[in-house]
């Protein structure tokens, strides 16, 4: 089967994350036998629009997206029903890669769903990780029981951060990462989430010399890169990524966290 062609999947399960955002689990074999953490879907809810998510995870039979809802085809998602029908098609686009023994990993906002994946894999092939999981406040964390399983299990480091300190330390993922980066030595910086704070990672990649992953988000259509809604700089966020490596990511320096096509290809700018 391509990756291209629809699926038609069922609901299976739901979770409740926070009271915006869900984790929606259904059956697709082609996630389960070729999804990598980064990758993402096009998912069609029926009568409304078709929007990418991230996969959030992957299992013997079931594969995840966590949405959170932002607008009407989000909102229309999550009072979706057990027993539902999507539209699925992918997994499309680059993903993480592990690269060295020792690994940062940061998740900012709903930025934290390919993170949770890519956390996952890490553990699995021995790198040894520190997770920062950053949030506007304690009811925008997720995933805080997997993470704490991750951590008895694996060794898993995690860090929360909210703006408002009311859980973790008080402050932002990027006030964490740069503390975590002075204090121990990282073969590699991953990170999904806003583009100021993929901008500042970025930076501070650069200050102690390591290599960095990130995943980037635009306006996506077709994600077979025909439509050229996705642009930034000279890449293709639905093809040529969505993840993009140091390298790339210095080459669109002059859009990124600045600059984005609106929904006509109109250039906007971007908002923190
Ligand atoms: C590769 C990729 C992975 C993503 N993964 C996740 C995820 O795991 N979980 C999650 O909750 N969200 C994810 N998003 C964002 C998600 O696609 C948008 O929140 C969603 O499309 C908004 O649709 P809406 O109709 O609810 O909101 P709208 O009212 O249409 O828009 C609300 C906001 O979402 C942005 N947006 C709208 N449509 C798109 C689109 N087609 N592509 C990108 N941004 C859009 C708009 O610029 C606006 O800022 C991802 C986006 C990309 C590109
Ligand atoms: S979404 Fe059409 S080119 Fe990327």
């Amino acid at each position: 089967m391509k990756n291209n062609e629809m699926r038609i999947v069922k609901i299976q399960n739901i979770k409740m994350e926070t009271s915006k955002v869900k984790t929606i689990f259904f059956e697709d074999e082609l996630c389960v036998s070729s999804a990598e953490p980064g990758q993402f879907l096009m998912v069609w809810i029926p009568g409304v629009d078709e929007i990418p998510l991230s996969v959030s995870s992957v299992s013997d039979r079931l594969v995840s997206v966590t949405v959170k809802e932002v607008g009407e085809a989000t909102r229309a998602l999550n009072m979706m029903r057990r027993g539902g029908l999507l539209g699925i098609r992918g997994p499309f686009g680059s993903y993480f890669r592990a690269a060295g023994k020792s690994a940062l990993a940061v998740g900012g906002g709903i930025g934290i769903a390919p993170i949770l994946m890519l956390v996952n894999k890490l553990l699995r092939e021995g790198v040894k990780t520190t997770l920062i999981e950053g949030a506007k406040t304690r009811s925008e964390i997720i995933f805080k029981d997997q993470l704490m399983r991750l951590r008895e299990e694996y060794g898993l480091e995690v860090i929360f951060t909210t703006d408002d300190g009311s859980y973790g330390v008080k402050g932002l993922a990027t006030e964490a990462a740069e503390k975590s980066l002075s204090e121990k030595r990282f073969d590699s910086l991953y990170a999904c989430g806003n583009e100021i704070m993929i901008c500042k990672l970025l930076s501070l990649a650069e200050k102690h010399g390591i290599q960095m992953q990130a995943s980037l988000e635009r306006i996506m259509r077709c994600a077979m890169g025909i439509c050229g809604s996705c642009v930034i700089g000279k890449y293709r966020v639905c093809k040529d990524g969505p993840v993009f490596n140091s390298l790339q990511l210095k080459e669109i320096r002059g859009e990124l966290g600045k600059i984005k096509r609106g929904f006509r290809g109109e250039r906007i700018p971007v908002e923190d």
